[in-house]
């Protein structure tokens, strides 16, 4: 191994902007065993008395999640939100198209919401704009959010749920621009559907906030074309633009995967540039961000067809060190795009292409688990812009990128503050200085480091400890400079306080 050295200079003046909570949001989809088996089951030990898993409860909360976006996903697109309402005995039985499962609609609407409770997370629901017409939309909306005295604010208070769920988030469809999406249109008509349904549903509830699809990624023909045709038809009836990105490892190329921070950067970049342009050209005045509301590693080929059976092992990937040092670098990316990027929900959070797996009773997590734990319990406030002069190593997909990928943030109203290193290079230990150009005295009060020697080392099932997140001597700052040796293939977290 050999050793090199990095400069981070941060200053409390030179910010980003406000980190928004949401970006530490989830997604649950009823696809595979996320839902079933996941969230919740009944017959499970471990269940409470609205049948959710409380080992799985404990796990998210340990996250704090601040939103999860329900029930799709390409579920949404052919998904009868009556369908998961009511008397569970009464509920239907249907082939669930998206995953050629079968779907027994015994959690819905409003066991989603009691979930949410528990985890103390806002929800985001989806409404159905393939198979869903914007009368269903809108319905949903008076369900869910009218307090009492209509059809179906009545209709709730009967199903047990007085109190209205005030559901402030939702998306209006699911990747509408892809083939494979239940009634997927072309951009233009996704545009005008969109627009009448958010139309109708702010009518409804004017304090709602509204997400329009974006492109599923950059590969499809029509990205980012169709970004700029939908959102002109719909921009003053949307507050963010979603974007989906899965990233992988197919070529085996660790070098590469371990730089993807620059793809996801330029991702958001593209897809700012059309937000600035949709807004100049409709000369308008209202603002558009981002909504990264799919995002997770996902590539190692685990099946997506559930042949028909109730709560199939779809997509159950198992994760490594090198998956949770992308993880590492797509949270640095949140926060270094946090001017544009306001909502991040992970896909997905339980069993399917999530760091958590049941087994029984058991419950797994994945390195990156630890990753998004540390993150979204310190990154607050303010986003810094921190200037990072770190040793660059080569890629093949990226050419020379540095060696560090870094965010940081600082919360004036309590002086607590949190930089986030991922170390992202196979050999080389990099002696880093960290260095307060403010002026200000901080003292360093915890860190934490999740390192490894082999990229492709995870957690199993008999070893399931192997790789978690470590609490390290936190190094000391002198006359605002403070010093420490970050291994390679690592992420380090470290906490500050002003002194
Ligand atoms: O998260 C899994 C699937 O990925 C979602 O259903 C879909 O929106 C995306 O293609
Ligand atoms: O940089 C923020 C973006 O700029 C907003 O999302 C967009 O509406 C504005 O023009």
């Amino acid at each position: 191994m050999s050793k090199s050295s990095a400069q981070l200079l941060l200053d409390a003046n030179r910010t980003i902007a406000p980190i928004s909570p949401l970006l530490f949001g989830g997604f649950a989809e009823h696809m595979g065993r996320c839902v079933y088996e996941g969230i919740y089951e009944p017959k499970s030990a471990h269940a409470d008395e609205q049948g959710l898993r409380t080992d799985v409860l404990d796990a998210l909360r340990a996250q704090k999640y601040t939103t999860i976006r329900y029930p799709g996903g390409n579920f949404l697109s052919g998904y009868n939100w009556l369908d998961g309402v009511g008397p569970k005995e009464q509920r239907p039985r249907r082939r669930e198209l998206a995953w050629q499962s079968l779907e027994t609609n015994q959690f819905g609407t409003n066991e989603f919401m009691g979930f949410c409770k528990a985890i103390d997370a806002a929800p985001m629901l989806g409404v159905n704009m393939g198979t869903g017409t914007i009368q269903s939309a809108c319905d949903l909306v008076d369900y869910c959010n009218t307090p009492s005295g209509t059809y179906w604010s009545d209709l709730r208070s009967q199903h047990g749920y007085a109190a209205p769920h005030n559901v402030k988030y939702w998306c209006v469809g699911n990747e509408m621009d892809g083939p494979w999406q239940m009634g997927a249109l072309a951009a233009h008509e996704y545009g005008v559907k969109a627009r009448e349904a958010a139309k109708l549903m702010r009518w409804m509830d004017p304090s709602i906030e509204t997400v329009l699809c974006g492109s599923s990624n950059d590969r499809m023909p029509t990205f980012p074309e169709w970004d700029r045709v939908a959102l002109e038809e719909a921009w003053e009836h949307m507050d963010y633009l979603s974007i989906h990105y899965y990233a992988g490892n197919r070529e085996n190329d660790t070098p590469s995967f371990l730089a993807n921070s620059v793809l996801f950067e330029h991702y958001v970049d593209t897809m700012e540039g059309v937000l600035r342009y949709v807004k100049a050209k409709r000369r308008s005045k209202h603002d558009v961000y981002l909504s990264w509301d799919e995002w997770q590693v996902w590539y190692k080929g685990d099946p997506v067809q559930g042949n028909w059976t109730e709560a199939p092992h779809l997509s159950e990937e198992m994760y490594n060190l090198e998956d949770a040092l992308v993880v590492g670098q797509w949270l640095n990316v949140f926060l270094r795009k946090s001017h544009v990027l306001k909502i991040a929900c992970v896909a997905q959070i339980v069993n399917v292409i999530s760091w958590i797996h049941t087994r029984g009773d058991e419950l797994l997590k994945h390195p990156s688990y630890y990753v998004f734990e540390l993150v979204s319990n310190h990154a607050r406030g303010q986003a810094l812009d921190v200037l990072v002069k770190a040793p660059r190593t080569e890629t093949a997909q990226f050419g020379d990128v540095p060696m560090l990928d870094v965010s940081a943030s600082y919360d004036p109203a309590d002086g607590s503050g949190a930089i986030f290193v991922v170390n992202r290079s196979l050999t080389e230990s990099v002696v880093t200085d960290l260095v307060w150009q403010d002026g200000r005295n901080v003292t360093m009060e915890k860190a934490w480091q999740l390192a490894g020697t082999d990229p492709k080392a995870g957690n199993t099932w008999e070893d399931p400890n192997a790789l978690t997140a470590q609490p390290i001597t936190a190094p000391v700052v002198k006359d605002g400079k403070a010093t420490i040796q970050l291994p390679p293939l690592s992420f380090t977290v470290l906490t500050t306080r002003d002194a």
